[in-house]
């Protein structure tokens, strides 16, 4: 098969009786691809995800899986969910409690009517798959949290979907435990080549785990790009702030700078100058009073050279580095350093700006943000 897309959404919108919470979304995932959708709660994720499953109703808009149409209410097409050939892996485990894994796991070939030989074949590999083949003869109550999700894995997988729907499958889990079952996942994502769709609130998991993430806010997508694009380029200040953490320093801009890399601005905060990209939407002036966006690990500091001069305010050792919050006439600004800088609350600093680090962004559209 070609690159051609697994999964197309066109302008969707999604309705719970009168109250539209899906708003025209479109996106497209290709083999292979693990695609994220990356919201705050109650921004529509799992609404999508169901709405692609065939469980909730599209108000409007096209969902295709590979060539096939499966939701178009104007043209009157609603595949069920069974028909649709889809996996699908939920936060709480629902696995079946009265079998054993390789039960559970043979389940969705035995619906199928697959011969036995083909089953027990195709579950012994899924089992070695997720690490589990020790595992075969268990009861699925007899098995940690992170065990029972890998048999919702291998159960979701074993009849070779193209399509893997997973929401928050990682959530019930601690810490230590959801990085580590989240890498195993995406191993066996790449080695199984299906396009996955995986919900999550976690912005650290959306940037370790994807090809892509789409933002969403309000049932709209505010940004899909690669992790490093919505990190380091995100397009608005919704998405900078959501993923990771942001600092909005209040900045002037100096002057309008179109260089083959794209727009950029000159702008000054406090006595630094900076010349950083603007972002995509907005037109900027000089003398226009804007947002300059920076991240906490964005600076270093001295207090030798112009900069953005800061009084600390707080300190805090985290092991790595040490954290530090800054009052920038009124304005709080979270910066990181190496732990070998010992700064004292009440030290006054400069704080420069790493290479071209920085976004700015319309002080409008940062205020609409609080
Ligand atoms: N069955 C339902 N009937 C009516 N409203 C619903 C239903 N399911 C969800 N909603 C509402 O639709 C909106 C989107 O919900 P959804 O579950 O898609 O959000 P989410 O992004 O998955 O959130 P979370 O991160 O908390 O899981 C919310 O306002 C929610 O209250
Ligand atoms: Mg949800």
């Amino acid at each position: 098969m070609s690159a051609a897309s697994r999964l197309r959404i066109e302008a969707l919108s999604v309705a719970y009786g009168e109250s539209a919470v899906v708003h025209g979304i479109s996106l497209e995932a290709r083999d292979g691809e693990f695609l994220t959708l990356l919201g705050p709660s109650g921004c529509g994720k799992s609404t999508i995800l169901r709405t692609i499953a065939g469980l909730v109703e599209a108000a409007s808009g096209a969902i295709y899986i590979g060539d096939r149409c499966v939701t178009n209410p104007a043209a009157g097409v609603r595949v069920p969910p069974e028909g649709r050939g889809l996996g699908m892996v939920f936060q709480s485990y629902a696995i079946w409690p009265h079998m054993t894994v390789r039960e559970n796991v043979a389940y969705p070939l035995r619906v199928r009517h697959k011969p036995e030989r083909e089953i027990s074949a195709a579950v012994d590999d899924m089992l070695a798959l997720v690490g589990l083949s020790d595992y075969a003869g268990r009861n699925a109550t007899e098995l940690s949290g992170g065990q029972q999700q890998r048999v919702a894995i291998a159960r979701a997988l074993v009849f070779s979907p193209k399509l893997l729907l997973l929401d928050e499958p990682l959530s019930n889990l601690d810490q230590k435990l959801r990085l580590e079952v989240g890498a195993e996942l995406r191993k066996i994502q790449v080695r199984t080549n299906v396009a996955a769709i995986y919900v999550t609130h976690d912005q650290s998991e959306a940037l370790a785990l994807s090809d892509r993430i789409a933002v969403l806010r309000e049932g709209k997508i505010e940004q899909i790009g690669t992790p490093e694009e919505i990190y380091e380029r995100p397009a608005t200040p919704f998405v900078s702030w959501f993923v990771g953490k942001a600092n909005f320093v209040p900045c002037t801009v100096e002057r309008i700078v179109d260089g083959a890399s794209g727009r950029r601005v000159a702008v000054t905060a406090g006595q630094g100058r900076y010349a950083v990209s603007a972002a995509a939407a907005g037109e900027f002036a000089p003398g226009e009073p804007a947002m300059l966006m920076l991240r906490p690990e964005d600076f270093t500091v001295g207090d030798d050279e112009p900069g953005i001069p800061v009084s600390v305010r707080e300190q805090q050792y985290v092991g790595e580095r040490r954290q530090y919050t800054g009052d920038f006439a009124g304005t709080a600004v979270e910066f990181t350093t190496e732990r070998a800088v010992t700064l004292a609350v009440g030290d006054a600093v400069a704080l420069r700006v790493v290479g071209d680090r920085g976004i700015v962004f319309k002080s409008a559209a940062v205020a609409a943000l609080k």
